[in-house]
């Protein structure tokens, strides 16, 4: 790693290196500075009309997409984007990578590192195309998702999109706490170290050890937990097919031990309040990335059973079907409110759509320690008004004491 520089320039240039630049993430505000987005996204793509710079800007709810050709029209875009006054940049090129903090008083750090080994520059513009683990990689076939022709199999295609979804939500969650500088730069001797708890047959665990180890070129070292030794027989089985040196363990996700505290904690469709144990792991961990997606919600619909509704909200709870709804809405609110209320940022995004699995939201969050003002004050009324015991609560008191 190179010493830091004034870079302004060298950022610029970074950016408008079409032939080197795999894409850029910019987020946070620089103080003073108020970006329209929480958090943008930049690469190339060779489009019918020649090449474009591909902007993708991230408000609370959506992304925007814009295409800018390049030469005058990507320079434009790319000033823009300084202009906005993001705190941090994370630059993927070929073969280096840059961390870029703005100071306060508009100082360019840079720290350039070189890659062990070269990427490659995807440029594909096809969304279809754009896989982030082509459908031949090994791990599909290991896992039965694909035949020996390398094609998915028509019956695991909703399993494939769940996989790709994931790996970019996964993407982007770790370029932006690696842009913010809240998750470390990881290296051969000391890789990121992700555990994905209640990990089941582990597509998604394989997953982002392929994706991030390969195609992001970023050392990492996989645990999966899972309370069921036939998971960990299989896994374990698959693992030695594939080469991979993922580990797999039995053990409740409660009492799971691991041999050091785990930075990115992964927790799909754990069942009920087997998702606020991992929350509450993470938080015990203190790990800077967490993605979980919730799996049933009972725990908050049967406490709303139980509790008269507060006026004047009575008919929320009325009909069956509605109560449940509200009670998936009010678990991972509060969920999310809980992590807030330990330093998280935290974003409640759509996984899947709809139509593939009801069980389609993600929490994905960021430990930045910052703390907004009147978030406990929300929830204490919140769970106040509605009589709620939220297990995560319940389990965060035994870690904070
Ligand atoms: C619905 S599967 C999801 C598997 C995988 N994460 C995925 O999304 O494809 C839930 C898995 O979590 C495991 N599990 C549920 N509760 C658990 C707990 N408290 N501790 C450890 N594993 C648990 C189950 O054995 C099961 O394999």
């Amino acid at each position: 790693m190179t010493a830091p520089v004034d870079g302004g320039d060298r950022l610029r240039a970074a950016l408008l290196d079409d032939a080197t630049l795999v894409r850029a993430v910019a987020s946070g505000r620089r103080k003073g500075t108020q970006p329209r987005w929480r958090r943008i996204e930049a690469r190339y793509v060779d489009l019918k009309s020649g090449r474009h710079l591909q902007v993708t800007s991230y408000d609370a709810t959506q992304a925007h997409t814009a295409n800018h050709p390049v030469g005058a029209g990507s320079a434009d875009a790319v000033d823009a984007l300084l202009a906005e006054g993001f705190a941090t940049w994370h630059l993927d090129a070929a073969e280096e990578t840059h961390q870029v903090r703005v100071t306060k008083r508009g100082e360019v750090l840079m720290h350039t590192a070189r890659r062990a080994e070269p990427v490659a520059v995807e440029r594909d513009h096809d969304r279809e195309k754009q896989r982030l683990l082509p459908p031949d990689d090994p791990i599909f076939r290991a896992l039965g998702l694909a035949g020996a022709d390398g094609r998915i199999k028509p019956s695991r295609m909703a399993k494939y999109r769940q996989v790709e979804e994931f790996l970019r939500l996964l993407d982007a969650t770790v370029a932006e706490a690696r842009a913010g500088g809240h998750l470390r730069r990881p290296t051969a001797q000391d890789p990121l170290r992700i555990v994905d708890l209640g990990c089941g047959n582990a597509y998604l665990t394989f997953a982002a050890q392929r994706f991030l180890g390969t195609v992001r070129g970023l050392p990492v070292e996989v645990t999966g937990v899972d309370v069921k030794q036939q998971s960990r027989d299989h896994n374990t089985e698959v693992a030695q097919r594939l080469g991979l040196d993922s580990r797999f363990v039995v053990g409740t996700i409660a009492d799971a031990v691991l041999e050091r505290d785990p930075e990115v904690v992964l927790a799909l469709h754990a069942c009920d309040t087997a998702t606020d144990e991992a929350l509450a792991r993470a938080v015990e961990w203190q790990a800077p990335v967490v993605l979980a997606a919730p799996c049933c919600h009972h725990d908050i619909a049967a406490q709303l059973r139980r509790t008269p509704t507060p006026a004047p909200y009575g008919e929320l709870t009325r009909h069956g079907i509605l109560r449940e709804r509200l009670a998936d809405t009010l678990t991972d609110a509060v969920r999310a409110s809980l992590l807030r209320q330990q330093g998280y940022r935290v974003d409640v995004v759509q996984f899947v759509e709809s139509q593939h699995t009801p069980r389609n939201t993600m929490l994905r969050a960021v430990r930045t320690g910052a703390v907004p003002d009147g978030v406990r004050e929300e929830y204490d009324a919140l769970v106040g008004d509605w009589s709620l015991r939220p297990r995560l609560a319940t389990l965060l008191e035994s870690v904070d004491s």
